[in-house]
């Protein structure tokens, strides 16, 4: 597992996603997919089934954060879906995240479960202005990542500058997956805390996660393939 390209599918409808994804049906190495909130709420759990269906990896984003009981259960139902991996926010809590892995175990499904730190929009300044974190953005990062380890979950989603550190504290096993990803000068839009696919690659991500860049690209293609060469390559 590891070293690929999560292209992030944040489309309005499955009819939009079908085509886009049929534009990489002649390609060698299947993108894998990030199937988003967006998405999902509009197209509920079998737009799950049919892109696993088409071939393709699934990182189900839905960033759950609620008391542990009902993230159990949510994921109990999220189990049977068959998506490679499933995410939750830290920022619920340790018993919060232990739950969602049992709720995965209680379902009979094996998806991976990370969590994610501080989202890539957070700009450094608005970790104490607005969320009331007094601590620099990187230690909150691998603080949260601990604690991410101690529930025993199987990685994080963080911003490319933190996964060295990252690894270096939760070990080179522990999945970095990392979005907020764009080519050299290219529009930056919501995110705040950006990198190169080549710089992720420097910092040991194992995974990046690329919506826009490929999505709105005039060739997604090709943007893929040069995401590709630049982070795995
Ligand atoms: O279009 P863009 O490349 O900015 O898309 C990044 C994707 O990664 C979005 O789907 C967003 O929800 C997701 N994401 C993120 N930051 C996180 C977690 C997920 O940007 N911390």
């Amino acid at each position: 597992m590891g070293k690929d390209v999560i292209v992030a599918c944040d489309f309005p409808s499955a009819e939009d996603c079908r085509e886009f994804l049929k534009k990489f049906s002649g390609v060698e190495r299947k993108p894998y997919v990030k199937i988003g909130m967006e998405l999902f709420y509009s197209c509920g759990p079998d737009i799950v089934r049919e892109i696993k269906a088409l071939g393709h990896g699934v990182f189900l984003d839905l960033k759950l954060c609620d008391i542990p009981n009902t993230v159990r259960r949510a994921m109990k139902s999220v189990s049977s879906l068959g998506a490679d991996i499933v995410n939750v926010h830290a920022f619920g809590g340790i018993d919060m995240m232990r739950a969602a892995k049992e709720g995965i175990a209680e379902g009979g499904g094996s998806t991976k479960v990370i969590a994610v730190t501080v989202l890539t929009s957070i700009a450094p300044e608005k970790l104490g202005a607005e969320l009331l974190i007094d601590r620099p953005l990187a230690d909150a990062a691998s603080a949260f990542a601990l604690n991410v380890k101690t529930a025993g979950l199987d990685g994080v989603v963080c911003s490319v500058y933190e996964a060295g550190k990252i690894h270096g504290i939760c070990g080179r096993d522990f999945l970095t997956v990392t979005p907020g990803i764009r080519f050299g000068g290219s529009d930056v839009g919501d995110q705040a805390r950006v990198a190169t696919p080549e710089f992720a690659k420097e910092q040991g991500s194992d995974y990046i996660v690329v919506g826009r860049p490929i999505t709105k690209a005039a060739d997604p293609v090709s943007a893929y393939t040069q995401c590709l060469a630049g982070f795995a390559g």
